[in-house]
């Protein structure tokens, strides 16, 4: 039999990686946007953000490339990813709806809707984004109802784990690959998608709907918390003078804590965690099941707190108030290597500095194009010195490998005063403070 013909409907960081990824593998892959302009952009061979290694991938595989396999196309036509596929993957996004918790499920019903009555034949429609549990019970009722093609257009749910930062070897190399389905033609069907990375080691786990949804949220609140406990040893380490990274350091030796996901410093941020941790706690309100997930309230508290305090440390590092105070920020993006900046720490902190009156310039070697579009009137440079100049205070609050790699000394004789906070963890107090600084960390003594 021939391999099944794969689309991917919503090419944004989830969609575009695993589009790419799909004709790596080998398939024929049509992507969908309701973008024209993305889809332009990924037919030049172009990612719609930064991504390390998805513009080679892109490259390689979209047709009218020189030397490329062809094997990639993009359309903004429903009728034309109905007609072309078997296999037809829901990477839409699925924000935190506006001024509540929930998450705004949309765009999935929009993708539902619009693919459904253009499923002439047998299909496998398979879920990506992530989703409240129960979404995948009630988007199969809805497809049944749409498709002309009734019960053999089926669903599946298959959520992703990737991060950014590594999208493209997550996708091609997973740890491991969750199926929610109702039926073995549909679980062959993903097999035989999965093959190389099963072949390849990733265990393939077979489940049902609710359970598929829920190893997504579940994972990325176990992340959130692991990340909020070592916020929360850190606020202790400053209470009673102790070290969280070396704290953090010892009790990863425990192999039954391991040593990932124990960086303390501002916080989690992004387009997952803090939105995926709401929502979930508002499903299980839904579903008369909220004391269970109330400890996620507080992961959320203790990790806007390190924000707050990484405010208040620039405050009494500039003498009390920050009116007037020039304030350099290295670190706009939610992590390094992305250019990402929803609901990044970064810039959350920047901007409540930049709102009590500081000057506030931030520098970012990927991030600034969108911390701009969301935040215009703070000060940007194109440099870590022109950030820094004229400084009364340095701030790191993102670890961009290049921040780890400036010299102390010459960043010393741009600023006003050698004061640096780092909010990340990962600069050296003591080559900082061989060059006269004042180094101060979250969680770390003083001196
Ligand atoms: C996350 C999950 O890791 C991924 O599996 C899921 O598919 C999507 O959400 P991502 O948002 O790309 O991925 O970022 P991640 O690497 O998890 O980092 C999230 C945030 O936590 C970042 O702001 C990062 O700086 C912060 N973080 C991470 C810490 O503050 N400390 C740590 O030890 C680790």
């Amino acid at each position: 039999m021939a391999s099944p013909k794969i689309t991917v409907i919503g090419t944004g960081y989830l969609g575009a990686t695993h589009a790419a990824a799909m004709a790596e593998l080998g398939f024929d892959v049509l992507g969908l946007d309701i973008s024209p302009e993305k889809i332009a952009t990924l037919e030049r061979g172009e990612a719609p953000m930064y991504e390390p290694g998805l513009d080679e991938l892109l490259r390689k595989h979209v047709a009218g490339h020189e030397g490329a396999s062809g094997r990639l196309r993009f359309t903004t036509s429903y009728a034309e990813v109905g007609e072309f596929g078997d296999v037809h993957f829901i990477c839409v996004n699925t924000p935190q709806k506006h001024g509540e918790y929930a998450c705004d499920m949309s765009y999935v019903d929009a993708a539902v809707e619009s693919l459904a009555p253009h499923l002439t034949r047998p299909a496998l429609v398979v879920g990506k984004s992530t989703v409240p549990v129960g979404s995948a019970d009630r988007l199969a009722a809805r497809l049944a109802e749409l498709a002309p093609a009734g019960e053999e257009a089926e669903l599946a749910w298959n959520p992703e784990f990737l991060r950014e930062g590594f999208a493209v070897q997550d996708t091609l190399h997973p740890d491991r690959l969750v199926v929610g389905v109702r039926s073995e033609r549909a679980e062959q069907l993903l097999r035989e998608v999965y093959a190389t990375p099963v072949a390849e080691g990733s265990p393939f786990i077979v489940t049902d709907f609710p359970t598929a949804e829920l190893v997504k949220t579940s994972a990325n609140s176990f992340l959130a918390t692991k990340i909020s406990f070592i916020n929360a040893m850190a606020e202790v380490c400053e209470a009673a003078d102790g070290d969280v990274v070396k704290l953090a350091e010892a009790i990863g030796h425990d192999d039954r804590i391991g040593k990932k996901f124990l960086r303390a410093g501002i916080g989690f941020g992004g387009g997952c965690l803090p939105k995926d941790i709401r929502a979930f706690m508002a499903r299980a309100g839904e579903l008369g099941a909220s004391e269970a997930l109330s400890f996620l309230r507080e992961v959320d508290s203790i990790n806007m707190r390190r924000r707050a305090q990484m405010v208040e440390l620039t405050r009494e590092a500039v003498g009390g108030s920050l009116l007037g105070k020039r304030v350099g920020v290295l670190g706009a993006t939610f992590k390094p290597d992305s250019d990402d900046v929803r609901d990044s720490p970064a810039l959350n902190v920047a901007g409540q500095l930049h709102l009590q009156g500081a000057q506030v310039t931030v520098y970012d070697p990927k991030g600034l194009e969108n911390a701009r579009a969301i935040f215009p009137t703070l000060g940007y440079a194109d440099s870590a010195i022109g950030a820094v100049r004229g400084a009364d205070v340095v701030l790191h609050l993102t670890e961009w490998r290049e921040f780890k790699e400036l010299d102390p000394a010459e960043l010393g004789e741009a600023v006003a005063t050698r004061h640096v906070l780092d909010g990340r963890n990962t600069l050296d107090p003591a080559l900082w403070r061989k060059s006269g600084w004042t180094f101060r960390a979250l969680g770390r003594p003083t001196a």
